[in-house]
C-alpha cells in the first residue's frame, strides 16, 4: 500500500525503477535489533540480498555485522564502515586474491567450506605472517523444507564440510599453524517460513557441538546462517518478519556453552519488504484465455519469478476501477519465462497504468542484468524525497 505522496512521486519518474521505503527498513531494523539484543545475539547482514549504498549505510548505523561472499563485498563492507571485527567471509570458492583481501583487512572470520580451502588460507596467511580466524562451515544435513533430517544427498551438495570429514579436519588443524578455529557455521536454506526447520537445525547443532566437546573443543561462536522467510503473499500485513519468535526458538533449543556467542546471517528478512519494482503498462493485448499486460520491467530487473517460479504480489497502483479481469503480467524480454504472474486478477488495466511488483528489496536489484542490452533501472529512496 502506497501513500498519495508516493504515488505522485512514482508518476513523475521514468519507469521501471526500484523504490525503497527507508522508513520501513528502519522499522525492520529496530524490530530486529530489539529482538536480537534480548539474547545478546550477533546479526551479520547478508550483503548478497542488497548492496545499495543507502541501504548498507542504514543497516550499518544499527551496528549489524556483514556477511560477505566475495572480495568485493568485503571491500564494500569496509567502504560502508562495517568494522573488520564484524565481517564474516563465506563462500565455497574464494579465490586467492579474495582471501588476501580478507587477510589484509583482518576480518572477524573466514567461514571455511572445505579441507583444500583451509590449506590455501593457511598458506596465504603464513606468507603474510598472520593467523587467520576460521569457522568450519558444516553441512548440517537438515531439510529446510520438510523439517526432517535427511540421510542422503550430502555428497551432491557443494556447501560445507561433511561430518564424516571432521576427524581429518581436526588433524589438519594441528598442522595448519596459521589457522585459528574460532567458530562453527551452518546454513540450511532461504525463505524458510516454518520455524520447525530451524528447530531441526538447533538440534543438529547441539549434536555437532557435543562431538566437538568430546574432542575437547569449545569454539567461541556458533553461526547459524540466515534463511528467515518473509510474507510474499501479503506484504502489507506482513511487512516486518517475526524476529522475536525466531530468536526465541534459538534461545529455547540451541545449547550454547558458557560465554559462547550466537551469530546469524540474515538477508531477505531485513531488506525484502522495503523494496518494490515500479513498472508501466506498455500494452494490453488479448490472449486466448487471459489478457497480457505487457509492462516495461522484465526478468532483467527481477529474475526471481523466472528463475525460481517465485511469487511476487503484483498490484495496479494507478486505477481505482472496481471491475476486474484476468491478466498474465509479462515483461518485454525475448523469453517466455519473462512473466511476473499468470492469470492474475487485477482491476481493468490500461496502457500507461503503473504496477508495483512487491517485496523486491532482497535478491531483486542485485540479480539484475543487462540482457537484451537493457539499461540499468534507477533506485529511488523514500528518504531522499521528503515523503
Ligand atoms: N548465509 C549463507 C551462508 C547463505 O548462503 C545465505 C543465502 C544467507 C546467509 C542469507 O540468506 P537469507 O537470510 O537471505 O535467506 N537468490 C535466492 C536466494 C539465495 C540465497 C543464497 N544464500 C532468492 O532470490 O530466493
Amino acid at each position: 500500500m502506497f501513500t498519495t505522496k508516493e504515488l505522485e512521486l512514482f508518476k513523475s519518474q521514468n519507469t521501471p525503477f526500484y523504490y525503497y521505503n527507508m522508513e520501513l527498513l528502519e522499522q525492520t531494523l529496530q524490530s530486529l535489533t530489539k529482538a536480537s539484543q534480548k539474547y545478546n545475539y550477533h546479526v551479520h547482514y547478508a550483503f548478497k540480498a542488497n548492496t545499495n549504498h543507502e541501504i548498507l549505510e542504514l543497516i550499518q548505523s544499527y551496528d549489524l555485522g556483514a556477511d560477505c561472499v566475495s572480495g568485493n563485498e568485503v571491500l564494500k563492507a569496509k567502504a560502508t564502515n562495517f568494522p573488520s571485527s564484524k565481517i564474516a567471509f563465506a563462500g565455497v570458492g574464494k579465490s586467492d586474491d579474495e582471501i588476501n583481501i580478507g587477510l589484509d583487512n583482518d576480518i572477524f572470520c573466514f567461514n571455511c567450506e572445505s579441507l583444500p580451502e583451509m590449506e590455501v588460507i593457511n598458506e596465504l596467511a603464513e606468507k603474510k605472517g598472520k593467523i587467520a580466524p576460521i569457522a568450519l562451515r558444516i553441512n548440517p544435513n537438515v531439510n529446510a523444507k520438510t523439517h526432517h533430517y535427511i540421510t542422503t544427498g550430502l555428497e551432491e551438495n557443494k556447501f560445507g564440510i561433511n561430518r564424516w570429514e571432521l576427524e581429518e579436519v581436526l588433524n589438519k588443524l594441528k598442522v595448519y599453524k596459521n589457522l585459528k578455529l574460532i567458530g562453527l557455521h551452518f546454513h540450511i536454506g532461504s525463505q524458510i517460513t516454518d520455524l520447525s526447520a530451524f528447530k531441526s537445525l538447533c538440534l543438529r547443532v547441539n549434536e555437532v557441538q557435543q562431538w566437538f566437546y568430546s574432542h575437547h573443543i569449545i569454539v567461541d561462536h556458533i553461526n547459524v546462517g540466515g534463511g528467515l522467510g518473509i510474507g510474499y503473499e501479503n506484504p502489507d500485513s506482513n511487512s516486518i518478519p517475526d524476529f522475536e519468535s525466531f530468536f526465541d526458538l534459538f534461545n529455547e533449543i540451541l545449547e550454547l556453552r558458557p560465554k559462547q556467542e550466537l551469530h546469524f546471517e540474515l538477508g531477505r528478512a531485513v531488506t525484502a519488504q522495503c523494496g518494490s519494482l515500479i513498472s508501466k503498462v506498455l500494452y494490453v493485448k488479448k490472449g486466448i484465455k487471459t489478457n497480457f499486460a505487457i509492462v516495461d520491467a522484465g526478468m532483467t530487473e527481477l529474475i526471481r519469478p523466472a528463475l525460481y517460479q517465485a511469487y511476487h504480489k503484483v498490484e495496479n497502483i494507478t486505477t481505482d476501477e472496481l471491475e476486474i479481469d484476468k491478466y498474465d503480467v509479462v515483461g518485454p524480454i525475448c523469453e517466455s519465462s519473462d512473466c511476473f504472474g499468470k492469470a492474475l486478477y487485477l482491476p481493468i488495466t490500461k496502457r500507461g497504468d503503473l504496477v508495483a511488483i512487491r517485496s523486491t528489496g532482497a535478491y531483486g536489484e542485485v540479480l539484475s542484468s543487462a540482457y537484451n542490452l537493457r539499461s540499468k533501472a534507477e533506485s529511488i529512496y523514500s528518504s531522499n524525497l521528503n515523503i
